[in-house]
């Protein structure tokens, strides 16, 4: 199983609307998907709730959990609850016992999509030691930017003391206004103080249909809309190129 985190303590950033469509993205090309909630928000086992099964999330930084199976492709949720709200101590223990709980069920599953508080604590902290894979939804505007440098120190600490393993596929803009002259000037500064070692290599535009999809917990791609069909082909032609980097060592 690969284990990729969805991360940016930046609130609203589309951490979950891109967690719930890579879960989507990922059953649809046949892989067993594991969803992880670790917001108590719970906006993306919200929009995944037929895939919610009787374990939460919390339980996993708690005790030994072994998670249901998945015989054949498709997506199991540990849902977010507020019991995640009790799990804020930075404790080596408890980061341990998540690790441990999702490496017992790397064979059950080929992929691990985890969905994160827009916080830094050890729920975060215990999701980037245990995977293999991060992704950094970002915005476009010029508050955000400002954050982006301790958001990369945060996961590059990570990799550096507990988790050697980890690859960063990049920071991903999300939301862009393509007609807004502000936000390509903001992309191309991030291009260039970042360069192609922390920017992913594409971009995921403000679309309408993104959110009306989500109301209706479908993905993006299945409405029949012209508009959501073509934010659908922009999404997962991101998608293919991120599951193509998570193929390579
Ligand atoms: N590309 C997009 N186009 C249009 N709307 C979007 C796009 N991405 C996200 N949104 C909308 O932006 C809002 C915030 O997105 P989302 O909940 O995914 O962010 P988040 O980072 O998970 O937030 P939080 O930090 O609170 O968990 C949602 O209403 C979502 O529908
Ligand atoms: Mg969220």
């Amino acid at each position: 199983m690969k284990a990729l985190v969805v991360n940016n303590e930046k609130g609203g950033v589309g951490k979950s609307t891109l967690a719930v469509h890579l879960a989507w993205y990922f059953a649809e090309r046949g892989k067993r998907v594991l969803f992880l909630d670790l917001d108590p928000q719970s906006n993306g086992s919200t929009t995944l709730e037929t895939h919610v099964g009787d374990i939460d999330a919390a339980a996993l930084f708690m005790r030994p959990i072994a998670i249901p199976p998945l015989a054949s492709a498709g997506i199991r949720v540990l849902g977010g609850s507020a019991a995640l709200r009790n799990i804020v101590a930075v404790d080596g223990k408890v980061i341990e016992r998540f690790r441990a709980n999702l490496r017992d069920s790397s064979r059950a599953f080929d992929i691990a999509v985890i969905d994160t508080p827009p916080t830094f604590g050890v729920r975060n902290l215990a999701a980037l030691v245990a995977a293999q894979f991060v992704l950094a939804p970002i915005d476009l505007d010029d508050y955000a930017i400002d954050g982006i440098e301790t958001l990369l120190k945060h996961i590059v600490g990570v990799k550096q003391k507990y988790n050697p393993d980890l690859a960063f596929l990049g920071l991903i803009p999300n939301r862009l206004q393509t007609t807004s002259p502000r936000q390509r000037e903001n992309l191309k500064s991030l291009v260039q103080r970042f360069g192609t070692k922390y920017l992913f290599d594409g971009v995921i535009p403000q679309r309408s249909s993104i959110g009306e999809a989500l109301a209706e917990k479908k993905p993006v791609w299945s409405l029949s809309k012209t508009a959501a069909r073509e934010a659908g082909r922009e999404m997962r032609t991101v998608f293919d190129k991120l599951a193509m980097k998570m193929e390579t060592p």
